[in-house]
């Protein structure tokens, strides 16, 4: 009896009998089916990240300097540490410390008034706000300067362009920084309607946007949807014609053949409600190895958490960028790996148990 028990906790071990194999493959095969919903990424063309690598942002750097360069499966991306909406000089001062800790730079770009005087020209700043302390000029040269001297710990930017006025305005600034930059910096904008029935802003238009970025191939494209979310939203995703509308945008306009990087920044609440429709999305971006998901989120912004954990352990830890305020990031319990593994494990174990049970019951009538 003791040594059936010790047989049933080893069941790859010599000596287990054939039976027992045969018993075990059909259970293993029923609980796979029945996790397949959370374990199944087989079909969308990527790898899953292998648990435990650890976190280094530096390499994700790297990924997204050079689209060609072989990918390193199993990067953590949800460790790089971001900085949101940095639009003002004293905010930018704040980030600009080795103290801070923070991968990259995110802030919005307007066309408005430096200190609310003299002509528009692209300062840092979030609509409705058209006024600002910063110039997108100063905020590009104080992170270059930083970088310079800070050799190893460079800070990424991403450049979130609110119209198309402004990026366009802002193309000259663009052309003179970019080529000297030696970290990565990723250019923004919501190029299309989004949800839920957001028609209060307008799209940046894609085909503009599209065309001013082909300048720089090495900055990796972030392209979203306007959105329309906050505490009181709870149903609202990211449709299939949502999504479609953005691949036919990029297929239009000819950039999945350009090699550059390109990541969807979807809003946390609507994402953690798109799971099919992104999972396809990135799939038929396929052309390029690039495309990654960059999850953010508002303050305050419903979001189902459980959902939110499926998507992000769905696509791998290798393939989301997470910018979201602290207090989701700490409920979302990234070190515990996903709930589907932790489902699969419990039912797992469960079930061999009652093996056991059922292998122990039926050698029992046996004697
Ligand atoms: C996994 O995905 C493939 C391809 O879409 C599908 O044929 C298969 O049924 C899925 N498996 C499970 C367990 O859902
Ligand atoms: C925006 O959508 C709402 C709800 O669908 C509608 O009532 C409103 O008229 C729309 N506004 C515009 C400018 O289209
Ligand atoms: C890429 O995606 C397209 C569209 O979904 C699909 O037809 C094609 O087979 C995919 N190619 C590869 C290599 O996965
Ligand atoms: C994409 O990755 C595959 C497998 O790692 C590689 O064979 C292929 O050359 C890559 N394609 C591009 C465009 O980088
Ligand atoms: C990935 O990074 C997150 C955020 O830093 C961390 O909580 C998690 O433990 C990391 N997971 C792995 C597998 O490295």
């Amino acid at each position: 009896m003791l040594l059936k028990f010790r047989k049933c906790t080893e069941p790859f071990g010599n000596g287990g009998s054939v039976n027992l194999a045969l018993q075990m493959s059909l259970l293993l095969v029923l609980v796979a089916k029945i996790n397949g919903a959370a374990l199944n990424a087989s079909h969308y063309q990527y790898q899953v990240a292998g648990q435990g690598t650890p976190a280094d942002p530096q390499i994700a750097h790297l990924l997204l300097q050079d689209s060609d360069m072989v990918r390193a499966w199993g990067t953590n991306l949800t460790a790089v540490s971001w900085a949101h909406a940095v639009n003002s000089q004293q905010l930018l001062d704040e980030v600009l410390t080795e103290a801070a800790n923070i991968d990259f730079i995110e802030a919005d770009i307007v066309l408005g008034k430096l200190n609310g005087e003299g002509e528009d020209l692209p300062v840092m700043a979030h609509p409705p706000a058209v006024v600002s302390d910063l110039t997108l000029s100063d905020f590009l040269s104080q992170i270059m300067e930083f970088n310079r001297n800070h050799g190893g710990r460079e800070k990424g930017v991403k450049l979130d362009f609110k119209s198309i006025e402004v990026f366009e305005g802002s193309l000259d600034i663009l052309d003179e920084s970019i080529p000297s930059m030696s970290y990565p910096v990723w250019i923004n904008a919501d190029i299309l309607s989004g949800p839920v029935e957001q028609n209060k802003t307008v799209p940046v238009d894609a085909d503009r946007f599209f065309a001013g970025c082909m300048r720089y191939k090495k900055a990796a494209l972030s392209i979203g949807w306007t959105t329309n979310w906050g505490a009181d939203f709870r149903d609202g995703e990211y449709t299939q014609d949502q999504c479609n509308a953005m691949l036919e945008s990029l297929t239009a306009n000819n950039v999945l053949s350009t090699g550059q990087a390109i990541t969807f920044p979807v809003r946390a609440g609507i994402a953690a409600n798109s799971q099919e429709q992104l999972h396809r999305l990135v799939a038929a971006v396929n052309e390029t190895n690039e495309s990654t998901l960059t999850i953010w989120s508002s303050a305050g912004d419903y979001v189902d958490v459980e959902k939110l954990r499926q998507l992000i352990f769905g696509f791998g830890l290798e393939r989301v960028y997470l910018d979201v305020p602290e207090e989701l990031a700490s409920q979302l319990d990234l070190g515990n790996p996903g709930n589907g593994a932790s489902t699969f494990k419990s039912l797992f174990s469960f079930s061999f148990v009652s093996l056991c049970f059922w292998a122990l019951s039926s050698w029992l009538q046996r004697i």
